[in-house]
């Protein structure tokens, strides 16, 4: 939740570890803190607020060979200057990314040894255990020693007064990968942290050690076992994770969906014989064919994904698929067994309950396919099976981008089992993948409506509560377009199944109440005419999202946004692009920082 970073090397450590900070700052954004060695000593700077903040308590000209940063979500004590990382003790500096869990008890057997602490963070503990050690022992060791106590999720870069020409980066269930340029050494929670400079990484696992100096670097278990590992390249640029000419991140993630979208599918399908490319799900033969039925568990809009994806699989593979949160799956004696494909979808591939569920899975003996967009993820590399979404860095807290491509990877992911399973014809088959090949560019033809969204956000940007609306698979695109609601304009709002609304969400109906409805062809859509007439029978706003396909007058409807017609898999995928605009906009008009909108974080490494 918190984004961390060190450098060692010949550039200018405090001017590239503040960029890289920059970086990460969708991670944790409540305070920020650098340490840079002065060539005598450290010398700290840290603060609650943004990284901007930071910056006008540094000389960026001071030269430097080490740096460590730090931005802060809190989890241990408020944004407050003094909680703000780095953390020192009399000769060690550190930032720290994670939960300690047993910090209490280590804090007071460090205070009965006489260490003072400055802080409420957890984190305080890392720093003075390390020191106890390091009195007697070098850095390396220290740590070592320190990291075998400690219970609970920790990524840190630890840097010493002793021995200013190293830095030790410690993974354990948080993210950490190191970075190799010609000039020096990056340890950080992500790549688009020091993509300006490199794009060879090596991942760490956890339980490793990375230990860095100017003459190279060694990875080590936290058992001191060495590890060979070469770097690899990774294909995201530096332009990918900027601005692009957006005013927000949020805003440009929304208009890639074209090129997102086709990034995701590029590769994946069979020209020639109109099939999906078996091999990119990297699933054993036999697989599709032999399982009893699919789990799916994500947390939050990953988890809306794997929603839509239950009505997918179900209905091209006649497959059960169960849905579960990963927060509710990992704590529930869930009945899985090695007659079960487990479907982790995940855009960070490092939500916490996500992987924690994951290896519940896998201890139980299902095989794991994970639908990840961050290569080189803990979700990713611990996986049976991995199918990257090609996405490119989502950087907006509010995931909008990987969300479209999870949701076409579903699509393909059931296609692929239909066809296996014979349960799709191959006109059929056809036919749907030249659907979803067309979707960027109907995505691309919703975005050019955004002027029509923005005016919907200038009429509704005052409404103090919002109900969402959809039956079948665009239930759960209602669910989404509420959640991205209230992420970024902190405004109430309610997803629910149209079938629902007389079970209860009626009553929250009145004159000043927008309820947005969802609505796609097919039988269904009469009853959700019913619901609406029920809506503006009670004298609530009501606005409508459909599918080009649906020809009835909606009279009563003050706004009808219309978007192109596909096949009813795929309408989750265009109604959830202007849900997002519309969420974006209220959130602008309101004067919020949608990127990083109040108590959220980018990636949930903790629980
Ligand atoms: O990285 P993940 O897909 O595992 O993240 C899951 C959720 O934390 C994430 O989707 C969250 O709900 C976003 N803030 C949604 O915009």
């Amino acid at each position: 939740m918190c984004g961390i970073i060190g450098y060692l090397g010949k550039g200018n450590a405090i001017d590239i570890v503040l960029r890289g900070l920059k970086r990460l700052e969708y991670r944790g954004y409540d305070s920020a803190g650098v340490a840079f060695f002065n060539g005598g000593d450290f010398e700290i700077r840290r603060c609650k607020g943004k990284i901007r903040d930071l910056e006008a308590l540094i000389q960026v000209s001071l030269n430097s060979n080490l740096a460590v940063g730090h931005t802060r979500w809190a989890t241990h004590g408020v944004p407050a200057d003094h909680n703000a990382h780095p953390h020192c003790s009399d000769s060690v500096v550190l930032v720290h990314n994670g939960i300690i869990e047993n910090y209490l008890v280590l804090k007071e057997e460090l205070t009965s040894l006489g260490y003072q602490f400055t802080s409420e963070t957890d984190t305080e503990v890392i720093v003075h255990l390390i020191e106890h050690f390091h009195r007697d022992m070098p850095l390396e060791e220290a740590v070592r020693e320190a990291t075998g106590r400690l219970h609970g999720a920790f990524a840190l870069v630890v840097v010493s007064r002793k021995t200013p020409d190293m830095m030790v980066g410690v993974r354990k269930d948080s993210p950490l990968v190191m970075g190799i340029s010609e000039d020096g050494y990056f340890l950080a929670s992500d790549v688009p942290a020091f993509l300006e400079w490199t794009r060879r990484v090596v991942f760490l696992e956890d339980s490793e050690m990375a230990v860095v100096t100017p003459d190279g670097y060694r990875i080590v278990t936290f058992d001191g076992r060495e590890v060979h590992r070469s770097p690899t390249t990774v294909d995201w640029t530096a332009s990918m994770a900027d601005k692009g000419g957006y005013r927000h991140y949020m805003l440009k993630e929304i208009h890639e969906q074209p090129s997102s979208i086709a990034n995701t599918l590029r590769g994946r399908i069979d020209l020639s014989r109109m099939a999906v490319n078996p091999g990119e799900f990297m699933l054993p033969d036999g697989l599709l064919t032999s399982i009893n039925r699919v789990f799916i568990v994500a947390c939050g809009t990953s988890w809306h994904a794997g929603l839509v994806g239950k009505y997918m699989i179900e209905s091209l593979c006649r497959i059960p698929v169960e849905v579960d949160l990963a927060s509710e799956f990992r704590y529930r004696r869930s009945l899985i067994s090695r007659g079960d494909l487990f479907v982790v979808i995940t855009q960070s591939g490092e939500t916490a309950d996500t992987l924690a569920a994951q290896r519940e899975a896998k201890r139980q003996g299902a095989f794991t396919l994970s639908i990840c967009n961050v290569i080189g993820s803990s979700s990713a590399r611990e996986a049976d099976a991995v199918f990257y979404l090609h996405s490119g860095p989502e950087i907006g807290v509010a995931s909008t981008k990987a969300f479209t491509s999870q949701l076409v990877a579903l699509y393909l992911f059931s296609l692929l089992m239909a066809e296996a399973r014979g349960q799709i014809d191959s006109s059929l088959r056809r036919q749907m993948l030249q659907d979803v090949m067309g979707i960027p560019e109907k995505v691309e033809g919703v975005l050019k409506r955004e002027s029509e969204i923005e005016e919907m956000a200038r009429r509704y940007s005052n409404s103090k509560d919002f109900l969402y609306l959809g039956r079948g698979i665009l239930y759960p695109v209602a669910l989404e377009g509420a959640l991205k609601l209230k992420e970024i304009s902190y405004i109430h709002a309610e997803g629910y199944p149209a079938g629902e609304m007389k079970h209860g969400p009626i009553a929250l109906i009145d004159e000043q109440m927008p309820t947005v409805f969802l609505v796609q062809a097919g039988e269904l859509r009469r009853k959700v005419f019913s619901n609406i007439e029920e809506v503006t029978a009670r004298g609530g706003r009501v606005i409508v999202f459909k599918s080009e396909d649906v020809r009835d007058p909606i009279p009563s409807a003050e706004h009808i946004f219309e978007v192109p017609r596909t096949n009813e898999f795929l309408e989750p995928v265009l109604m959830a692009v202007p849900l997002q605009l519309l969420a974006y906009y209220i959130g602008v008009r309101k004067g919020y920082d949608v990127d990083q909108p109040r108590n959220l974080a980018k990636s949930v490494t903790v629980e």
